[in-house]
Parts: structure tokens; C-alpha cells; sequence
């Protein structure tokens, strides 16, 4: 089985389609913002405030770095933001197949209603206000997720097994 690479926004579901993806493919997990936060012993909302976005930014390419020079193995869960550094795209594609996962701003407003820890989407009051900061966002990031993708996959109202499967029967197809 070859090395899957989920990209896209907060809210699309990488994390838990990857732990999926583990349990059917026996592959491991590699969480971007979770070895950071590991390595920096910080979370990321920490290391926003103390450090700012470009220094995070920098520690996920230096990080997308290593994981080629090291040859990693498995499932890549990549931060909402990886892919927008051109640098990073190329590190991407060259760690494993990129999967883009999709979702509407109204459905990812819903899913991250109750999370605190995406330092991008704080302060955003109420949930109109919230489905257009990401609306806005995904526009600006959309070319970057294009440029990074293989394959792109729809989430709304898929459960995480259903978006498993359908990467893992994209790889058998
Ligand atoms: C970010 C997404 C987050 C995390 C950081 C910035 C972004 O990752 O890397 O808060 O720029 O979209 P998740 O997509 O895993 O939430």
C-alpha cells in the first residue's frame, strides 16, 4: 500500500478519516500539527501566540523535510494550511498519493462549533460570522489545495468509514 496524503481545510475530517484509513490499511498515522506541537512542546494555539503563523509555517516545511529525507511510511495528515506554501505542495507530492478533502463552509462551521483550538477561526462570533471568515479563507486557499491534490474527495454527509473506503477503492480502482 502506498503512502496516502490528506490535505485541506480545518473541519473536512483528515484526522479521523486517517485513523480509519489506519484501522482498515494497517498503515500508521502521521498528524502534522501533532508532531509540532510534540516537538515544539506547545500547542498549536500557543505557538501561534508566543511565535506567530510564519514561524508555524516554517516548522511544517521543515518537518515535510525530514519526513522525505527520512523516507517516512504511512497515512500523512497534513495542517489545514501546509499546502500553501509552494514549497511545501512539492514536499507533499513527494511523500505519497494527495488526497484533498472537501466540505462545505456551512458544514464545517457545524463540525468545529464547539473547538477552541484552531487559532485561525477564533474570535468569530456566532455562526454566520464563522461560515463567511471560512468562506473567505477557502477562497484564498483554493488554487493552493488544487495544485497540491491527486484525487479530491466531497465529505459532506459521509461518514469517515465511507470517505475511507472510497480512497482506499480509488487506490484499487
Ligand atoms: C490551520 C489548520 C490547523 C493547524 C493550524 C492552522 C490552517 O490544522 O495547522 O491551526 O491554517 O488551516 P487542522 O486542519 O488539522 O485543524
Amino acid at each position: 500500500m502506498e503512502n496516502i496524503v490528506l490535505i485541506g481545510y480545518m473541519g473536512c475530517g483528515k484526522s479521523s478519516t486517517a485513523s480509519a484509513l489506519s484501522k482498515k490499511s494497517g498503515l500508521s498515522v502521521l498528524d502534522t500539527d501533532a508532531a509540532i506541537a510534540a516537538h515544539m512542546g506547545m500547542s498549536i494555539t500557543d505557538i501561534f501566540e508566543r511565535y506567530g503563523e510564519e514561524r508555524f509555517r516554517s516548522e511544517e516545511t521543515e518537518l515535510l523535510k525530514r519526513l522525505v529525507r527520512e523516507g517516512f511510511r504511512g497515512i500523512l495528515s497534513a495542517g489545514g494550511g501546509t499546502p500553501l506554501r509552494e514549497e511545501n505542495r512539492g514536499l507533499l507530492r513527494q511523500l505519497g498519493t494527495v488526497v484533498w478533502l472537501t466540505a462545505e463552509p456551512a458544514t464545517i462551521a457545524d463540525r468545529l462549533k464547539y473547538d477552541s483550538s484552531r487559532p485561525l477561526l477564533a474570535g468569530a462570533s456566532g455562526r454566520e460570522e464563522r461560515i463567511s471568515r471560512i468562506r473567505n479563507m477557502l477562497d484564498q486557499r483554493e488554487a493552493a489545495y488544487a495544485a497540491a491534490a491527486m484525487r479530491r474527495i466531497a465529505t459532506d454527509g459521509l461518514d469517515v468509514n465511507a470517505v475511507a473506503e472510497q480512497i482506499l477503492g480509488s487506490f484499487s480502482a
